[in-house]
């Protein structure tokens, strides 16, 4: 080791360090920064079109999954459309009232029947162990995967995937009743009759000094 090792690994050293600051203020020279209290929604880090992703972005709600809006679906829905789909039903359903069963139950007045509860039918166990009656959100996804929906079931049938067809299917199922249930209010008249409540972004309960409580310890 000569004697200018030690000078050469210094030497190298401060020409990383200068090497970096160097790069730093190159960076701010060319993105002009703002200090982080000067930021607003005007002013951000980076330039923001707010027109285009809807405005004020205190306005943005929670993101979630879209719910199926059954008040919207079936009143677009096609009951005469429905009438010709469940003819890929008909080779093991009956459908008017007083008809007997077939291969499965009769179908008149299914929905909100109690799911597995027509007389005089044999279902399978799978089928009267599910609870609660076919509403349509029930009907929708049996008629959409059977076999995912009650596993096991003697229905065997892949399903019908085209979810309008679905609509109309119910739709048409739904005129099988002297009653015919109601239809549901679109999701946004609900939400108009009772706006959800939406808290301000609370922070979260973290009491600074947490309260003494008893314990002798
Ligand atoms: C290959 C025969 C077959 C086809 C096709 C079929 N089903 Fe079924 N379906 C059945 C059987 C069998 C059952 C009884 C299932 C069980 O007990 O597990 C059933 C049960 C049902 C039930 C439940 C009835 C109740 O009383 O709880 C509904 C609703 C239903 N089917 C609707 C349909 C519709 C709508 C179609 C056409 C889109 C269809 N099915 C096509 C055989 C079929």
């Amino acid at each position: 080791m000569g004697d200018l090792f030690w000078n050469k690994v210094a030497g190298v050293l401060i020409a990383g360090i200068l090497i970096v600051l160097v790069i730093k203020e190159l960076g701010h020279l060319v993105v002009p920064t703002h200090a982080a209290h000067e930021l607003d929604e005007h002013n951000t880090a980076y330039p923001v079109d707010w027109a285009a992703i809807g405005g004020d972005a205190a306005d943005a709600g929670p993101v979630e999954a879209p719910a199926v809006d059954y008040g919207v679906l079936l009143a677009a829905a096609d009951v005469s459309r429905g009438e010709s789909a469940i003819r890929q039903c008909s080779s093991c359903h009956t459908f008017a009232d007083g008809d007997a069963h077939s291969t499965g139950p009769n179908l008149w007045g299914i929905v909100d029947r109690d799911i597995g509860s027509a007389d005089n039918y044999a279902y399978s166990a799978v089928l009267t162990d599910l609870e609660g009656g076919w509403d349509y959100a029930a009907l929708n996804e049996f008629l959409a995967a059977p076999r995912a929906y009650a596993p096991g079931t003697a229905m065997s049938f892949a399903g019908v995937r085209s979810e309008s067809t679905r609509m109309n299917i119910i739709a048409y199922l739904r005129s099988l009743s002297a009653n015919p249930a109601p239809l549901p209010a679109p999701l946004a008249e609900m939400a108009e009759a009772a706006p959800a409540e939406m808290p301000e972004a609370a922070p979260a309960e973290m009491p600074e000094e947490a309260p003494a409580e008893g314990g002798d310890n």
